[in-house]
């Protein structure tokens, strides 16, 4: 069974995590199965499950029940499930929320989208005995905000404002970090400045682990696959050893490739 500390120990031992998300029991199965580290049941099942347009309509209740499935599936794993957009506006609202999410579905740990404007909220959930995963780079319940799905921190200054955002986090008290989508230099950079894991998207081999969308990875997401992701289920003959593949690849450090990266 995974846990904070032995994913950090992992990180100090140079091995690569992977995780992958899951909205459901069975696939939940599979994943513990194939050796997935950590299950995220991610907010972008408002895209890939239900079929809307972002994930901002996701609801605490909607992560609740997918969430609880997923724990049923895989009741040994480390289970993160995100905070829908608007369910940490304030400190208080995330605790709330937060508390919700772990009572009603049993998961190890949160994950929120931000960085300097989530410092007191991240911080609170920690002294309250929350993990917590922050997520930097591209945020995907900020889509409006930035006007699409964009590559982040290619600039020196926004490059900057990341790393110092990243140490802040670690220091009020996160667990983990998501990075998604920013180029691979300044992952490696922030991924060696911190203790705490970081899982990269669309962020580089120097991560100290990985994550994708379940469903980009079996080809099955509606649309174009983003450039960061992969077909795993090309030459394999179960889902099974598909997942088995990606465990392998990133174990390996062969995924992600340059040509996932940016
Ligand atoms: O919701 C999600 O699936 C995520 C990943 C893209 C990291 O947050």
């Amino acid at each position: 069974m995974n846990t904070i500390g032995n994913l950090k120990n992992k990180k100090l031992a140079g091995e690569k995590l992977t995780c992958l998300t899951s909205y459901d029991a069975s696939f939940a199965q599979l994943l513990d199965e194939a050796g997935v580290e950590i299950i995220l049941v991610g907010d972008s099942l408002g895209m890939v499950v239900q079929g809307k347009e972002t994930t901002l309509p996701v609801t605490v209740d909607e992560m609740i029940y997918h969430a609880a499935a997923v724990k049923r599936g895989a009741p040994e794993a480390f289970i993160v499930v995100d905070m829908p957009f608007m369910s940490y506006k304030s400190p208080e609202d995330a605790l709330i929320n937060a508390g919700k999410l772990m009572k009603q579905s049993g998961v190890n740990m949160v994950k929120l989208e931000g960085g300097e404007n989530q410092l007191d909220t991240v911080k609170k959930l920690s002294d309250f005995g929350i993990p917590v995963c922050a997520h930097l780079g591209l945020l995907p319940q900020s889509v409006h905000k930035t006007s699409g799905y964009r590559v982040q921190g290619r600039e020196e200054d926004q490059a900057n404002k990341l790393c110092d955002e990243a140490l802040s986090l670690q220091a009020v008290g996160a667990d983990m970090l998501v990075l998604e989508c920013v180029p691979a230099a300044l992952a490696k950079r922030i991924s060696k400045s911190l203790e705490i894991p970081v899982i990269g998207i669309g962020a580089g081999v120097d991560c100290d682990g990985q994550v994708l969308v379940l469903y980009d990875i079996l080809a099955i997401s509606k649309g174009k696959r983003p450039k960061f992701s992969k077909d795993f289920l090309i030459g394999q003959n179960s889902i099974l050893d598909a997942l088995k593949s990606y465990v392998a690849a990133v174990k390996a450090a062969e995924f992600p490739a340059a040509e996932h990266s940016f």
